[in-house]
């Protein structure tokens, strides 16, 4: 599947508000591999797809890691809200024909971060967070880091990911400590 057709699928499957993150995920994307000396070919692929499966029922992202209990590892354990990334790159995988593993890395993870990410998993995890129309408190200086420094950028980004999972009560993914702790210790 190319650009193009990744395009029309997934907005096909959105609402329009979603759809509207989604363009503006790309645009963030895109130009933080500008920035950073990654293919932005990818980074808007990988945009592009990165919630494509967020407006599945529960039970359909279940069927999904049923389906592909190999890829899906332990998904079904863990947190719901990163269940939409993991069923993501296995649809990429097994129906819409992306056979690139850094694509797919970056869709997966793209909810939680992870340990040892790559520079376009981070790219996709910071331009998920800000995209033009996320408002956050706090979302310019992050948008200035991003441009500056791309590990530092990412290092607080996961951490206030788990400061707002801990404030709203939700459940933390032990993924989203791994990644924090991970990119804590290789800062410098
Ligand atoms: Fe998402
Ligand atoms: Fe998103």
């Amino acid at each position: 599947m190319d650009y193009s057709e990744a395009k029309k699928l997934v907005k096909a499957r959105l609402s329009e508000k979603r759809w509207t993150h989604t363009k503006n995920v790309k645009k963030m994307a895109v130009k933080l591999a500008r920035r950073w000396g990654t293919d932005p070919e990818k980074a808007a692929m990988a945009a592009i797809l990165h919630d494509s499966a967020k407006e599945l029922p529960k039970q359909e992202l279940l069927q999904i890691f049923a389906d592909n209990a190999i890829i899906a590892e332990n998904a079904p354990a863990r947190p719901s809200p990163v269940w939409h990334g993991i069923a993501a790159a296995i649809l990429a995988e097994t129906q819409w024909g992306i056979t690139d593993p850094e694509i797919l890395s970056a869709i997966r993870c793209h909810t939680t971060g992870k340990p040892e990410m790559s520079k376009l998993d981070k790219i996709i995890y910071l331009a998920d967070m800000t995209s033009a129309e996320r408002d956050w408190p706090g979302v310019d200086d992050l948008r200035a880091l991003e441009m500056q420094d791309l590990d530092r950028a990412l290092c607080d980004a996961l951490k206030r990911s788990i400061d707002f999972v801990e404030e709203k009560g939700g459940s933390l993914d032990p993924e989203s400590v791994a990644a924090y702790e991970y990119a804590k210790a290789h800062l410098e």
